[in-house]
C-alpha cells in the first residue's frame, strides 16, 4: 500500500453507506451534464458541430434514455417516463450523422425530461434492495450507468472541441508537480501478471475475468510522447514518407490529407497553433501530443524505431507490482485518484506536461499512465479468456473483433469513475477527434536480461 489509498469499494459498503455513495456519484455525473449543455445557447445544442457527432441535446436525453431503461423500468419494476422515445435514443438504431434529423426532445424539453428521469430514480434507489440480482449487487447497474453518463460527458466535451460557434470553453491550466529527470524509457521485466479483474465491483463486463498472462521483457517509455518528440517526426518529413505508416495507415493519411495533429496550424513564421476549446494556442512542446490516430501513432513509433505497446503490456506497466508480484488497481496502489495523482475529470481542458504527477507513477516509475490522454495500443478489441456478456451485448461484444483498437489510461477528459487500470476504451484507429495520444515501447533483448 501506498499513502494513497483511500478507497472506496462498493463491495466493502454497508447498503445505506452504499446508497450514499451511489446517489452521490449519480449528482456528480449530472453536474458535470448540465454544465455541459448550459455553455452554449439552443442554436449549439441542437446543431451537429462535426458529421462524427450526435448533437449536444440528442446526447442529453439519451443520457436520461439509458438511465430510465435500466434503473427505472428494470430496476424499479416502474412504467417510465418515456416509453415512446426509446427508439430515438437507441445508439445502434440511428447513426450519429443522421441524429439530427430525428424528431428530438427540444433543450428544455431534455432537460425537464432527464430531471423527471432522474427523480424517480432516486426514489428507486432509496426502495430498492442492492442484494441478490446480480445486476443491483453492490449497485453495479448505478455504477453502470454513472460510468454511462460521464463516458457520454466525455463525448460531448470532444463536440464542444469540435464546434466553431458559441463561446470557448475555459478551465485552469494544471499545475502539477514534475519529476525533474528521467530516464527516456523502463524495463519491464518478463514474466506473469494479473490481467482484468474479477473483484473490481463497478467494472464492466470487458475488464473480467481477471487471467494471468505471460509476457516477454519489454521497454516502455516512461512518459508520453510529447509535442516537441511529434515536431521531430514532422520535421522529418514523416507524413510524406510511406515507409513509416502501415498500408492502412498510409492509405488513410492520403485519403484524409493528413499533414499534422487534428486542431493544428501553421503561421507565416513556421509556428505551431492548436485549436483548444475554441481559442487558438501555441504548441506547448512540452505536454503530451494530442488528438492524433492510430495510424499517426504507429508512424511515429516506426519512425523513432519502435512501436505501440500491445494492451496487456500497457496493463503491466500500469498495474504489475514487482515486489508482491500483485495487480494493482492503480498505478500508484489501490486508492481513488485525487488531483495529486492524476489529471482526470475535466478540471483542466488539456494535457499536464510530460513528466508531471510523480506521485501517480507506477512502481517501476512509468508516469501518466492514468489520465492526461487517453494511449493508443497496438491491440484490436477482443474478448478476455472467460468472457461473459453482462448485463447487454451491445456495451462491449458487439466490438470486438479487427475493427477497433484499443486505447488505455483516460483523459483529462475522463472522470475517475469510468477510469480505472484495467479499464478498456476502444475506437477505428482513423479517430482523431478523442483526447488521444500514446507512447511507445519495444521488445527487450538478451542482453537486458539481469
Ligand atoms: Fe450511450
Amino acid at each position: 500500500m501506498t499513502a494513497f489509498d483511500s478507497r472506496v469499494d462498493p463491495a466493502a459498503l454497508a447498503e445505506e453507506a452504499l446508497r450514499d455513495h451511489i446517489a452521490g456519484e449519480l449528482t456528480r455525473a449530472r453536474e458535470r451534464t448540465q454544465w455541459l449543455t448550459g455553455a452554449v445557447d439552443e442554436a449549439d445544442l441542437v446543431g451537429q458541430h462535426s458529421p462524427l457527432m450526435s448533437p449536444l441535446v440528442w446526447d442529453h436525453a439519451h443520457i436520461g434514455n439509458q438511465e430510465e431503461i435500466w434503473l427505472l423500468r428494470d430496476v424499479g419494476g416502474r412504467a417510465g417516463v418515456r416509453t415512446d422515445i426509446d427508439q430515438i435514443y437507441d445508439a445502434f438504431a440511428n447513426a450519429r450523422a443522421d441524429r439530427p434529423s430525428l424528431p428530438l426532445l427540444s433543450p428544455t424539453q431534455a432537460r425537464r425530461y432527464v430531471r423527471q428521469v432522474r427523480d424517480e430514480v432516486l426514489d428507486v434507489l432509496s426502495a430498492t434492495p442492492l442484494a441478490g440480482r446480480r445486476l443491483t449487487r453492490n449497485g453495479f447497474v448505478y455504477g453502470m450507468v454513472v460510468q454511462h453518463e460521464q463516458q457520454h460527458d466525455e463525448t460531448m466535451l470532444a463536440t464542444h472541441q469540435l464546434r466553431r460557434t458559441g463561446p470557448p470553453l475555459q478551465a485552469p491550466a494544471p499545475v502539477a508537480e514534475r519529476s525533474a529527470r528521467l530516464p527516456a524509457e523502463v524495463l519491464v521485466p518478463a514474466g506473469e501478471f494479473d490481467m482484468g479483474t474479477s473483484t473490481e465491483a463497478w467494472a464492466l463486463d470487458n475488464e473480467r475475468p481477471a487471467h494471468r498472462l505471460e509476457l516477454p521483457a519489454f521497454w516502455i517509455d516512461t512518459v508520453p510522447v510529447s509535442n516537441a518528440d511529434y515536431l521531430a517526426f514532422l520535421a522529418d518529413g514523416g507524413y510524406a514518407t510511406p515507409r513509416w505508416w502501415t498500408p492502412d495507415g498510409w492509405a488513410y493519411r492520403q485519403r484524409a490529407g493528413l499533414t499534422a495533429p487534428l486542431f493544428w496550424q501553421q503561421d507565416a513564421v513556421g509556428s505551431w497553433w492548436r485549436r483548444s476549446f475554441g481559442t487558438l494556442v501555441p504548441v506547448e512542446p512540452e505536454e503530451p501530443v494530442l488528438h492524433v490516430c492510430q495510424h499517426e501513432a504507429a508512424a511515429y513509433a516506426a519512425w523513432a524505431g519502435r512501436r505501440l505497446p500491445t494492451e496487456p503490456e500497457l496493463e503491466k506497466a500500469a498495474r504489475w507490482d514487482p515486489v508482491t508480484g500483485r495487480s494493482r488497481r492503480y498505478p500508484w496502489g489501490d486508492g481513488d485518484p485525487t488531483p495529486e495523482l492524476a489529471n482526470l475529470g475535466q478540471r483542466h481542458l488539456r494535457p499536464a506536461r510530460v513528466g508531471s504527477y510523480p506521485a501517480g507513477a507506477s512502481p517501476l516509475g512509468v508516469h501518466q499512465l492514468i489520465g492526461d490522454v487517453w494511449e493508443w495500443t497496438a491491440s484490436t478489441f477482443g474478448p478476455y479468456p472467460g468472457f461473459e456478456v453482462f448485463p447487454y451485448p451491445e456495451y462491449s461484444k458487439v466490438f470486438f473483433g479487427t475493427d477497433y483498437y484499443v486505447l488505455r489510461g483516460g483523459s483529462f477528459g475522463t472522470d475517475p469513475s469510468a477510469c480505472r487500470a484495467t479499464f478498456r476504451n476502444w475506437d477505428f484507429p482513423i479517430r482523431r477527434q478523442i483526447f488521444a495520444g500514446f507512447r511507445t515501447a519495444r521488445s527487450a533483448g538478451p542482453e537486458d536480461t539481469p
